[in-house]
């Protein structure tokens, strides 16, 4: 009279752990459902799991009772508390060895500690970043598991089978240590937010600078869906620009330019910041959010504030539109250069030992910034695993080189025409940057030194921090020196 026993439990039974759960069924896992309110389970064991091998589980000990060990649970609550409310529930229920998982969209810092405080109980911790929505949980999400990485080999098979697949791969791998595997699904959505931007922009240019119709952008993205842009993000926009509604009108443009956010792009952004890291295009695709959803203002402002008059495109469309597929190409460049900068030097900091291009192989497929483009990242790891600036990967220098001098004069046309491209143009400003030898940081250095004796080093002797009595008012300081 042997009880059946589950492969795994889910905590959670929203939509996406509704979805996993029969992912998981799908594949052949047994998996016991619960939700602190039972109603909930069975409802779903009459609806949506019918005719499935889901096994209900009406109390936690009833839900630790039936699963095999090391004993594997999977929590997709709401971030934040209710996740440690649950850990400290099931505590008392595990034994050494059991296996927490947290599948919610948690800060990475609170992973960090959770993976912490539960190794010293014994007890394996793992934060798994989940992207690809409801249909990717369903169909093949993409996964990016951290943690203590014990747990690795008990999650291995049910993670990469339920995962996205790219052919033979699945876009599913350990991350690495402590919060990598959230650290990592928060800079996923730092370059969503940017992606999204630079199609807008690209959009905008369009519009309002070429002036195409809805029916000519779509057909546009539909051929770009066919080059290096390939991309779900790409692969969508041509659906939208072309939806009508029920009167015959675009959807589209008739929807209030006002965007929201949920924050993990800001969250990247105050990583970048933190960590002193140029992610620029992040960053001004959230503040482009934020200036958007300053409607009022812009409304006032749009009747007093002039642009440049009377400045038409008068040039080739076409062509002009190839010049506009270069710059979106070159600015996305950039800005995965950048997510890659950041992963390395949290990397560096918390001793992470990351694999680059398993992680371009996760964001391959299943999630939102699925792209053709990531299987060349993951061919620039591939090729050199130390790789610590994409840009200089043979291809993609390759790639910017043969873009820039569309690049330049998209972003030219922009300024004329008073169409704002804040994330081609910080890529490209970005870009210029990154290739010069010599900056402008001499000033600075020097300006500091003068209002604050803030020294600085001559590059004949770097290292060496001198200060200099600039005005002959100076007092005798050597302020501290401090880095940025
Ligand atoms: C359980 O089900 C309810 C009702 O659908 C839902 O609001 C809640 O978030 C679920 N999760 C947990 C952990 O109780
Ligand atoms: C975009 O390309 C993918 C294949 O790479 C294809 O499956 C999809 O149907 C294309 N979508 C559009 C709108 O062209
Ligand atoms: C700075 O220069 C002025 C003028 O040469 C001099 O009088 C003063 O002593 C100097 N101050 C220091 C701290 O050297
Ligand atoms: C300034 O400070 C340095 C180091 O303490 C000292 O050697 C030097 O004599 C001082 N100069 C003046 C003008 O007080």
């Amino acid at each position: 009279m042997s009880e059946k026993k589950a492969d795994i439990a889910l905590i959670g039974l929203a939509v996406m752990g509704q979805n996993i759960i029969l992912n998981m069924n799908d594949h052949g896992y047994t998996v016991c459902a619960y939700n602190r309110t039972t109603d909930k389970v069975e409802q779903f064991l009459a609806n949506e799991a019918k005719g499935t091998n889901v096994i209900g589980a009406k109390s936690i000990e009833e839900m630790v009772r039936v699963l095999k060990r090391p004993r594997r649970i999977m929590l997709l609550v709401k971030a934040g508390k209710p996740v440690d409310d649950f850990i400290d529930v099931l505590i008392p229920h595990l034994e050494k060895g059991d296996i927490i998982i947290d599948g919610g969209n948690s800060e990475y810092q609170d992973t960090n500690r959770r993976v912490k405080d539960l190794r010293a109980k014994g007890i394996l911790f793992v934060g798994s970043g989940v992207s690809g929505g409801e249909e990717g949980a369903r169909y093949g999400p993409s996964l990016m598991p951290g943690g203590n990485p014990d747990a690795w080999p008990h999650i291995k098979d049910i993670f990469q089978s339920i995962a996205a697949k790219v052919g033979p791969d699945p876009c599913c791998d350990w991350v690495g240590e402590d919060g990598s595997g959230h650290f990592v699904k928060m800079v996923h959505n730092g370059i969503e937010y940017g992606d999204m931007q630079l199609i807008c922009e690209a959009y905008h240019l369009m519009k309002d600078g070429l002036g195409l119709d809805n029916q000519e952008m779509s057909d546009i993205f539909t051929e770009w869906n066919k080059t290096e842009l390939d991309s779900f993000l790409i692969e969508i926009t041509s659906n939208i620009l072309k939806y009508k509604n029920q009167d015959g009108d675009y959807l589209v443009e008739l929807i209030r330019d006002s965007a929201g956010q949920k924050g993990t792009g800001k969250w990247t952004a105050i990583s970048a910041l933190d960590y002193g890291m140029p992610l620029t295009l992040i960053g001004e695709s959230v503040f482009a959010r934020c200036l958007s959803s300053l409607k009022t203002e812009r409304a006032v402002a749009s009747q007093q504030l002039p642009g440049p008059s009377g400045v038409k495109f008068d040039g080739d469309k076409k062509e002009f539109v190839e010049h506009i597929r270069k710059a979106l190409y070159a600015s996305k460049i950039i800005s995965y250069a950048q997510g890659f900068m950041l992963l390395n030097s949290a990397a560096d900091i918390h001793k992470w030992k990351l694999n680059y291009g398993g992680i371009a192989l996760m964001w391959r497929g299943g999630c939102i910034i699925r792209s053709a483009f990531l299987g060349n990242i993951k061919e620039a790891f591939d090729g050199n695993p130390e790789l610590n600036n994409l840009l200089l990967d043979p291809f993609f220098k390759n790639a910017i080189t043969d873009a820039q001098v569309s690049w330049r004069k998209v972003v030219t046309k922009a300024v004329d025409l008073g169409i704002p491209t804040p994330c081609f143009s910080t890529a490209l400003a970005f870009y210029d940057g990154i290739r010069l030898n010599r900056l402008p940081a001499n000033l600075i250095q020097a300006q500091r030194d003068y209002f604050g004796a803030h020294t600085y080093e001559l590059e004949s002797n770097p290292g060496v921090y001198v200060h200099t009595n600039w005005t002959g008012t100076g007092g005798n300081v050597s302020s501290t020196t401090y880095q940025v």
